[in-house]
């Protein structure tokens, strides 16, 4: 069975992210299909084109990670009703130099989550629309998780089980999406 290459972006950089730590019981869902890769973004520099050239190591790095994936997996909280800015930082950064963007064709799945009651959708919704416009076929569906006590169990894995078989079916259908697509096939690789 075809390994899937999935790298995590996490629009977080706090150290007790609850969106990390979600990210992370998700990718045990996906239960040995998927290797995993959380991509840093917190050594990321605000963007400027001054920098663009050359690129900074840690950009270069960041591009790598997502050229490298054969998915990506967004898991993001919501700032303000939008795109927290240490992610659209990294995606801006993604995106060039221009004609260079890291982001064309790349399967991605978006979820996320937040104590308050709509968990993470309009910051989803903003996000589906970028990556869209850069070229990413994001799927389908929606999945915002309304962060509560008891979400997560003490060794990180979900323990409310309505969530947990909900965000299995979502995981299970970002892997068969992966699969459709050919992604990690030794085919599509050398392409
Ligand atoms: C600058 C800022 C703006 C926020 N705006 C929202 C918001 O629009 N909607 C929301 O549900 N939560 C909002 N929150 C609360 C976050 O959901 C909460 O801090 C959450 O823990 C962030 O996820 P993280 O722990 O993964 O960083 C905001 C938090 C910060 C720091």
């Amino acid at each position: 069975m075809t390994k899937f290459k999935v790298a995590i972006v996490v629009g977080s950089n706090r150290r007790e992210s609850i969106n990390r730590k979600l990210a992370q019981a998700i990718a045990r869902l996906a239960d040995g299909r998927v290797e995993v890769k959380l991509v840093q973004l917190d050594d990321l520099p605000m963007y400027n084109q001054d920098l663009e050239s050359p690129l900074p190591a840690s950009v270069a790095r960041f591009k790598a990670e997502i050229e490298d994936a054969d998915g990506l997996l967004f898991v993001t909280p919501e700032h303000s009703r939008s795109i927290p800015a240490v992610l659209k930082n990294a995606i801006d950064w993604g995106a060039r130099p221009y004609g260079k963007s890291s982001w064309g064709g790349k399967p991605a799945a978006i979820t996320g989550t937040s104590p308050g009651a709509i968990g993470t959708a309009v910051a989803q919704q903003h996000l589906r629309q970028v990556l869209g416009d850069l070229g990413a076929l994001v799927m389908g569906g929606e999945a915002y998780v309304t962060f509560k006590p008891g979400l997560l169990d003490d060794a990180g894995a979900i323990a409310d089980a309505g969530t947990r078989e909900f965000l299995q079916a979502f995981i299970d259908r970002f892997t068969s999406l992966l699969a459709r697509l050919g992604a990690g096939a030794p085919a599509a690789r050398a392409a």
